[in-house]
């Protein structure tokens, strides 16, 4: 059970002296008494101060663009679970251990309320960053969790009620990578071979300012597309790489843009790896659909390529339903897009720069991963529906739109239960937009998940073999989940990741319930 007392809201003189010191040891902040519980004895072995601030970084040449950017220190622990990206505005790479516990000391420093989430980590609910929690610009928010994920690709953004898609926009992410024994055992890439690729789209003004939404309701319907494509906060990325094995960590950490993954000369994506970490064994495809959140890890060999060879990852074309490029998303947008969801393009070059003797053999086996089965779901002969429609102009789930506290009685689970989740994205809705369909990658908080099955799927380009905290669903395509709620309850999201929707309100609470918790 986790105590109320794990977590702090630090205000007053704890909350100034942060966010004027910044960064301030533990034992030698004025106000420090306010950082700790004496009742807490939760002892960190990753302590990180943590602020989102506003700042300025190269992107296009010329001037450098306005920003807000996740910086961090380390306080205690190892220096090296810090990995900051050079010339980039996306936040450090958090990196920590399975069971490890780690305390993040987050200040907000920026000029909206804002929160930070853990996305796709098991943390319990007052850790997780809903948007009940949000903390005012100057205030802190203490974060302690044991790291119980397996080892996998997480990130984290911020979770503002109706204003994440502009925060997460304007430059506030970054990966959260756990590592275990099993991962060490697999023998992968590692170290400098292992590559963490964030891909987004951005839209510049002629002064290299960002671009967000003309504040059109056409435009947040189908979400905020960007004409420039960013891998780790850069225009044309290019990546070096040696005669060898790598491990490709790719992230979409776009708001709304979904990329058909490919190499461009047409060799099959051999892929390790989804959102919640490692595949039993690898499995290969000729494209993959990646939504917004989904993460994806790509074994990629280039031995057999000389050095001076180049290889492009693009993004193939593909239709994106009837607003992403349709009659709707054209005639009545107020600005359209000049990069359609769905058009093609190239994401990142690789060129091989060096010769290396060694590489590494792809391990045929790679984890372990127990199945959830069907029976054991309590509610298997009644799996909740959610219907992802559209009504008054308003993307919703089963008609509703989030509330900050409201759960409906459907909406509530029992602890340690395994149930049948769907997803129907089979458009609808009322009046004149009725049937207007639009592709959407559902997310559950708090769990990792598997697919159970799918229907009205007319491509091969999901990896639905994994653990997955996030599923993309085109249009007409239905979705079927076996979700277990361990360990922690309380009030948790389950949202759209396209976030424009999130933002509009295409996100609901689910509860939690401990039936033998005392009242
Ligand atoms: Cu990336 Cu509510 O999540
Ligand atoms: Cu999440
Ligand atoms: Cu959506």
């Amino acid at each position: 059970m986790i105590n109320r007392r794990q977590f702090l809201k630090v205000t007053g003189a704890g909350a100034a002296a942060l966010a004027a010191g910044g960064i301030i040891p533990l034992a030698k902040a004025a106000g420090a008494g306010a950082l700790t519980n004496p009742a807490n004895n939760f002892n960190p072995d990753l302590d990180i101060a943590l602020k989102a601030t506003p700042a300025e970084t190269p992107v296009l040449p010329g001037n450098p663009t306005r920003v807000w950017s996740y910086r961090g220190q380390v306080v205690k622990g190892d220096p090296a679970s810090l990995i900051h990206l050079q010339r980039s505005y996306l936040g450090p790479v958090i990196r920590a251990r399975t069971g490890q516990k780690v305390r993040i000391r987050f200040t907000n420093d920026v000029a909206d309320e804002t929160i930070v989430h853990w996305h796709g980590l098991h943390v319990p609910a007052e850790m997780d960053g809903h948007p009940r929690y949000v903390i005012a610009p100057g205030e802190s928010y203490i974060y302690e969790f044991e790291v119980r994920n397996r080892a996998g690709t997480y990130w984290y953004h911020p979770h503002p009620h109706g204003i994440t898609g502009p925060q997460v926009y304007g430059g506030l992410a970054g990966l959260f990578l756990v590592s275990d024994d099993e991962e060490n055992a697999a023998g992968l890439p590692a170290g400098e071979y292992d590559i963490p690729l964030v891909i987004q789209d951005r839209a510049f003004d002629a002064r290299n300012q960002l671009v967000y939404l003309s504040g059109h309701r056409m435009e947040q319907m189908t979400g905020f597309l960007g004409d420039w494509i960013l891998v780790n906060g850069q225009p044309d990325f290019s990546l070096p790489v040696a005669s060898r094995a790598y491990r490709l960590r790719l992230l979409n950490g776009s708001n709304s843009r979904i990329y058909k993954l490919a190499w461009q000369d047409g060799q099959p994506l051999t892929i390790i790896a989804t959102d919640g970490g490692l595949l039993e064994t690898p499995v290969q495809r000729r494209y993959v659909l990646l939504g917004p959140a989904e993460r994806l890890e790509l074994w990629a060999d280039f031995s057999k390529y000389p050095v001076g060879s180049e290889l492009t990852l693009v993004s193939l074309p593909f239709d994106a339903g009837a607003m992403g490029g349709g009659m709707m998303g054209r005639g009545m947008m107020g600005a359209e897009s000049v990069l359609p969801n769905g058009a093609g393009f190239s994401i990142l070059r690789v060129t091989v720069t060096r010769r290396e003797q060694k590489t590494l053999a792809l391990p045929q086996r790679l984890a372990t991963i127990s199945r959830y089965r069907e029976a054991d779901a309590v509610n298997r002969k009644n799996p909740r529906r959610f219907q992802l429609v559209m009504q008054h102009m308003a993307w919703t789930i089963n008609g509703r739109t989030f509330r900050m506290l409201e759960v409906a009685s459907d909406e509530k689970v029992r602890l340690n239960t395994l149930e049948v989740w769907e997803f129907i994205n089979q458009g609808g809705g009322m009046g004149m937009m009725g049937g207007m369909n639009m592709p959407h990658p559902m997310h559950l908080h708090g769990m990792q998940f598997q697919v159970l099955e799918r229907q009205g799927v007319r491509h091969e380009g999901y990896v639905d073999e994994g653990w997955k905290d996030t599923v993309l669903l085109m249009p007409g395509e239905r979705i079927k989940i076996l979700v277990r709620f361990a360990d922690y309850p309380g009030l948790f999201l389950y949202h759209c990741h396209n976030l424009e929707h999130e933002d509009m309100g295409m996100m609901r609470n689910y509860l939690i319930e401990n039936p033998s918790a005392s009242v």
